[in-house]
């Protein structure tokens, strides 16, 4: 394993996620043998708005049944199995840690989605992929853990078809300089890399992708994080959120994000660009 592909694996996967897993669902009392989609919903989508969020972005980018979609940095599978049960695509779900790929399958397999959805582990600047083999590629909170991202894009159009898409959430700097740590996404600055809204325009131009759309979304995550931040003040932490994917430091985490995007240190954005 490369010294990045450590850090990924040690941020996201530094222990036993499908047992966490299967604990934290029995503790609420859920029936293993018998798994809903919505019995993972609070947890299985890691990114800001959650299912809704990729519901979103779906529409946005006009996503229909059949197309061959490849989600780069597919976490524990949330997203895909959505992709493909709620929007008939036939997804591929790709990521670096090992155990959240690990965690995919089982729970893909137990929801009875694994002829509709795989996964992967692999580098995604490296992807064990055919040229032009997607009709869409995907990704939602990732590549703010991808320094290279012009070598990212290039892969993203190599494996897309012609008239291909790419679908992408992610958070970007703001105009308030650094940010507090940690984040869902790092730790420490070594595996964070948020650049301007401009600075990715122009690595996606450079990699031959077009924009066709581009939403800022700051303020709906804004009111999505004050949400969940919210329920947490009133109730207390959830024995399902995202502590069950998030072993370290989550209460902090959901403090910070908050603090980054409200004092304009962050933003997000939805965009849709095609080949
Ligand atoms: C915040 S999680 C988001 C997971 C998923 N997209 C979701 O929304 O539920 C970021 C994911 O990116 C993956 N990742 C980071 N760098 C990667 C890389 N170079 N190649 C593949 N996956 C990567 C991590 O392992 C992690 O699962």
């Amino acid at each position: 394993m490369s010294n990045y592909s450590e850090a990924v694996n040690e941020h996201y996967g530094p222990t036993d996620i499908s047992a966490r897993i299967i604990e934290r669902l029995k503790d609420a009392g859920k029936d293993i043998g018998n798994l809903s989609r919505d019995d993972l919903s609070p947890f299985d989508e890691f990114h800001t708005g959650g299912r809704e969020s990729t519901r979103e972005l779906a529409r946005f980018a006009a996503l229909r049944p059949g197309l061959k979609l490849l989600d780069v940095g597919s976490g524990i599978g949330g997203p895909a199995r959505t992709l493909a049960a709620e929007f008939g695509c036939e997804v591929t779900g790709v990521d670096l840690t090992e155990e959240y790929c690990r965690a995919a399958e089982m729970l893909t397999d137990k929801l009875g989605l694994a002829s509709k959805v795989q996964f992967r582990c692999a580098n995604a600047l490296d992807m064990p992929f055919a040229d032009g083999s997607f009709d869409v590629v995907w990704s939602q909170n990732t590549l703010m853990n991808i320094e290279d991202k012009s070598r990212l894009f290039q892969q993203v159009r190599r494996i897309l078809r012609p008239g291909g898409i790419f679908a992408f959430e992610t958070v970007l700097a703001g105009t308030t300089p650094d940010i507090h740590l940690p984040v869902f996404w790092a730790d420490s600055p070594a595996l964070s890399f948020l650049p301007k809204p401009s600075e990715l325009k122009g690595q996606l131009s450079s990699a031959g992708l077009r924009e066709t759309a581009w939403e800022d979304t700051t303020a709906r995550s804004i009111a999505n994080q004050r949400k969940r931040k919210g329920a947490i003040q009133r109730d207390g932490p959830p024995v399902l959120g995202l502590g069950v994917i998030v072993p370290k430091d989550v209460l902090a985490k959901i403090d910070n994000v908050l603090r980054n995007s409200e004092e304009s240190r962050t933003m997000t954005a939805q965009a849709v660009y095609s080949v």
